[in-house]
This record gives structure tokens, sequence and C-alpha cells, in this order.
């Protein structure tokens, strides 16, 4: 196994071995050239032009974070062998061996290494289970008061967990209270205040969260040409689907992670997160930007035990479109099915129907090769210990 005192030291070895390549008269402004090389180096140098780190004609390495984190990320997929780098404030090994070598990492510093995202939940294609037990589960479902938010209350409920449901109507809580016995919070959601107050109430009446689901929703249907309505209502549909579970997860993650146990968010976006639809347009976007947060928010927490789901419900048949509307799915199949997949705990996305059809599998995969190649480029705090 090698050993470098330190990154720099790492750094004028590898550039030592690209200057012997590169003297051997390949051009490295050109990709297709690298082939000529052999594998390992090759791949180094195409990996290097795409996250446009350069290398300079001797073999030096210039530019992104002194071209130090992209080299890191893809080492520990190429590298033939394993090599040790101590001087972080921490050692890292890269390399194949990476499990088999014990290696000290300064808590403080972590966040200063390159990360590459390991999907979070899928390991080698195939998903990791999810250890929460639903009968001891505490369960935050925001807009529980009806549509899915009920239907998945009840389902907890029936599985043992403890349930708190919120809504602004106090007269529709009281009505799912009675019948699911569950607790309810009235809270508008769209306010930030009351988001405070739901998180000072979970933190003093429910400190054992730890399933959180975001799901109240509305749906303003009006097209962008169509749109007259005053600021104030236009920004309460954004506040509604984007601002609140941003700021709610701010707010509960950290009580989340202190007390230890697995737990769970599942952020509720939409197919039109993924197909913009223009009859409801800032619906549509609201729900493309949870489902990006959902992706940095699960980066954000890998290496935790919280795992974050996305659950991508198609059109559902619930009061979300107005009085009357009677298409959509069964609102009884989808919740069966999800909860399904949130107990047996090996989903990263749920979808169902439409939204599970390979159109949108194709779409999701490519969005996770996408974020896992650029997703370590610039290094970031974390939650992770
Ligand atoms: N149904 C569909 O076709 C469909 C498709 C894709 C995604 N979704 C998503 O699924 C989620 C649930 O929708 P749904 O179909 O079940 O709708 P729903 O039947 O209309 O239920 C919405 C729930 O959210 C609550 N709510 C709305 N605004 C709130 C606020 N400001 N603060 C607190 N609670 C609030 C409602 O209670 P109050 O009115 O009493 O506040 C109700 O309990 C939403 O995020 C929606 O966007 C639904």
């Amino acid at each position: 196994m090698q050993t470098y005192a330190s990154p720099q030291a790492f750094k004028q070895a590898l550039e030592q071995r690209l200057k012997t390549a590169s003297s051997s008269g390949v051009d490295f402004g050109r990709r297709r050239q690298l082939l000529v090389f052999d594998r390992f180096l090759a791949r180094v140098m195409a990996v290097l032009a795409e996250r446009h780190v350069g290398v300079g004609r001797e073999g030096q390495l210039l530019g992104g974070q002194d071209g130090l984190g992209p080299v890191f990320e893809l080492l520990t997929r190429w590298l033939p062998h394993s090599c040790v780098i101590h001087g972080f404030g921490y050692s890292e090994v890269v390399g194949p061996q990476k499990a088999a070598v014990p290696v000290t990492m300064n808590p403080d510093r972590s966040h200063m290494m390159p990360r590459k995202i390991r999907n979070p939940g899928v390991r080698d294609g195939k998903s990791m289970p999810n250890p929460i037990s639903i009968n001891s589960a505490n369960v935050l479902i925001t807009g529980g008061s009806e549509g899915i938010g009920r239907g998945l209350a009840a389902r907890f409920v029936a599985a043992g967990a403890r349930v708190l449901v919120t809504g602004r109507s106090g007269e529709r809580l009281e009505r799912v209270r009675s019948e699911l016995k569950v607790e309810t919070l009235i809270n508008d959601l769209s306010r930030a205040p009351e988001r405070e107050a739901l998180a000072c109430h979970v933190r003093e009446a429910m400190p054992g969260l730890n399933i959180l689901i975001n799901n109240a929703g509305i749906q303003r249907r009006v097209s962008l040409a169509a749109d007259t309505a005053p600021w104030d209502e236009r920004q309460a549909e954004i506040d509604t689907l984007l601002s609140a579970p941003v700021h709610l997860n701010h707010l509960l993650v950290p009580g989340m992670l202190a007390h230890g146990r697995s737990s769970l968010i599942a952020n509720v976006t939409s197919g039109g997160a993924y197909v913009p639809q223009p009859f409801a347009p800032i619906y549509s976007a609201c729900k493309a930007a949870l489902h990006s947060y959902t992706m940095n928010l699960r980066f954000a927490l890998a290496g935790t035990a919280c795992k974050v789901v996305e659950i991508i419900p198609p059109a559902i048949r619930t009061t979300l479109a107005g009085p009357g509307a009677t298409h959509g799915a069964p609102l009884d199949e989808f919740c069966d099915a999800v909860f399904a997949a949130l107990s047996q705990g090996d989903a990263v996305e749920i979808g169902f129907g439409a939204t599970a059809g390979p159109a949108l599998q194709e779409r999701i995969a490519l969005d996770h090769k996408l974020f896992e190649s650029f997703s370590g480029r610039f290094p970031v705090k974390t939650y992770a210990p």
C-alpha cells in the first residue's frame, strides 16, 4: 500500500505520472487520444476534463480545489491499487481496498473531504432495507386531514404507529381525529411563524419523531396568461408547496438526528415535477424545485440514520383539483402501494402508475447519474457526523 504524507505529496506523485505520460507524446487537450494510455490514466484524464480540472503540458493539475477534489473522487473508483493519504486533519484511503483499511478522520474537518454520492438507499443497484419499525414509529404527516395524507395516516395508525396530522381546517382535523385516532394540530404551513410553532409542538409533544411526511399541498389550476390573482394568493401556493417542506425539514432534522433512531423524511412531489403542466404552472415549478431539493437533502443526510424518500403521485382521485374532480387513480390503491413501499424501506423514489413507468424511471436514473457526477465538485458541509 502506497502512503503519502500529505495531499500535496500525493498530488506531486500523480503529476509525476502524468508528466511521464505527457512526455510520451499524447496531447492532453484532446480527450479522444487518451485511449492510447493505460486504462487508468485515460480515465483520470477524461474525468478531469469533464470536471474542468486542467492538466498542463508538463502534467501539473490546474484549478478545481487545488485539482485534488475530483482526483480523490475518481480514484475511489479507478485506482488499480489503494493508497493512504495523510494530512487533511484525517487520513483517507482511496482505491479498491478502501473498506479493508482503517481510516482516522477528524469529524470537524470531514466536510472538507470531496464526497462521492452513493445513492443512499441503493447500493450495487439493490436497495438497502430501512430498519424503521413502523409499529413503534412517531409520525408527522402535514396535510393529513384529507386525501393522500389522511390515507397514509390511516395505514400508519393501523400498523401501530403514533401519528400527528396537521391542516388548516379544525373541522376536518376533528373528523380525522375521531375517525382515525390520530393526534392533530391546526396549523397553516404557508406561514413561517406557524411552521416554527409546529416544530415547537413536535419538540415538546413528540420528541421521538422519526417519520416526517411533507405532504400538505394545494394546486391553483390557472395558466400563466390567465393568472391575475393578487400576489399574496400566488405566494401562498409557493410557500405551501416549497417553503414549507424546506423550512420544516430545517427545523426538525436536528431533533430527528439527535435521538439517534433510524428516521425517514418523505417529500411528496408530483409527476408535474418532471413534466411541467401548463394548467398548473406554478405548482409544477414548485414540485420540480422540491424534487431538486430532495436530492440535495438526501445528499446532506447521507451517512446519518435519516433516509430521504420522494413520493411521486400521478393524478390521484382527491379533492386537490377542486370539488367535483373525479379523474385519477383510486386513492386507496395509491396509499396501499406507497405505505407498502415505505414499510419495506427499500425505495428512494416511490412512483405509482404513470410515475412508476419506464419513461419517468429513465429520467430519474439520469438525474441520479448526473447528480452523482457533479455533486462532489465543490465539497460541502453535510449533516453526517
Ligand atoms: N391528488 C393528486 O392528483 C396529486 C398528484 C400529485 C401530487 N399530489 C400531492 O400530494 C399531496 C397531497 O395532495 P392530496 O391530493 O391528498 O390533496 P388534498 O386531498 O387536497 O389534501 C391536501 C391536504 O393538505 C392540507 N393543506 C393544504 N394547505 C395547507 C396548509 N397551508 N397548511 C397545512 N395543511 C394544508 C389540507 O388540509 P386543509 O385544507 O384543512 O389545510 C389537506 O389535509 C400534495 O402535496 C399534492 O401536491 C397530489
